[in-house]
């Protein structure tokens, strides 16, 4: 597809939903609300709101390489920022995804370029849980298993920032929450991690990351 096609798509789209809901891009011009922090992978096959089904001005959206929450990252931080303190969000959401290339090279120690750099923070979390990584089969259930854990790991971080650990002393409701997405079914699932106050944030990380580990006992994958 050349570029000239993605005008006429675009002009389609806007069309499209202008038919729809008449002044909805005049509307969505003077304000945004929305109620959601996506904080995703880039990959390409995991547009946010179309996962969804939401329209533009429904969720706010940051997506990097593997979805890593660091608490240097100046980007990720601002965009919380700006998300919880200016608009209000109620839910931030961690959304990784299964067969995550970011993942993947983190797993098998890949050389893929200033991304490594990057990716040493999902080294970081297979370290942290290499004992019961590695007593995992080799191959796909290892790496879905990072995939998940990557998620809980940054859901934490996105808990221990100053941006939510402020939003909550002043009594603000934000809800941090995990997700992974299947490329190859289209399907959403809750990593059941779901914080909405500082003092439940330890437990509800334990109790995650301990329902994470009953889906994968080696034995119980035939089932
Ligand atoms: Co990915």
């Amino acid at each position: 597809m050349n570029l000239d096609q993605l005008f006429t798509r675009n002009r389609a789209w806007a069309r499209d939903i202008e038919q729809r809901t008449p002044g909805f891009f005049s509307r969505l011009q003077q304000q945004q609300s929305p109620q959601y922090l996506w904080i995703g992978c880039s990959d390409s096959r995991v547009p946010a709101n179309e996962i969804v089904g939401l329209l533009p001005g429904e969720m706010f959206v940051h997506r990097n390489v593997a979805n890593v929450v660091v608490h240097s990252d100046l980007n990720c931080l601002s965009v919380m920022q700006f998300a919880i303190d200016s608009l209000k969000v109620r839910h931030v959401i961690v959304v990784g995804h299964y067969g995550c290339s970011g993942v993947r090279a983190a797993m098998e120690n890949l050389h893929i370029g200033i991304a490594d750099n990057w990716i040493r923070h999902v080294q970081d979390v297979r370290n942290e849980h290499r004992g019961w990584l590695y007593s995992l089969p080799e191959g796909s259930m290892r790496l879905n298993a990072l995939c998940e854990l990557n998620v809980l790991e940054q859901s934490l971080n996105v808990c221990q920032t100053t941006v939510v650990q402020d939003a909550w002393a002043r009594g603000q409701e934000v809800v941090v929450h995990g997700w992974v997405y299947g490329l190859h079914d289209g399907h959403l699932k809750d990593m059941r991690i779901s914080v909405a106050h500082p003092e439940s944030l330890q437990l509800a990380y334990a109790e995650a990351l301990s329902e994470l580990k009953k889906r994968y006992v080696p034995s119980a994958e035939t089932k």
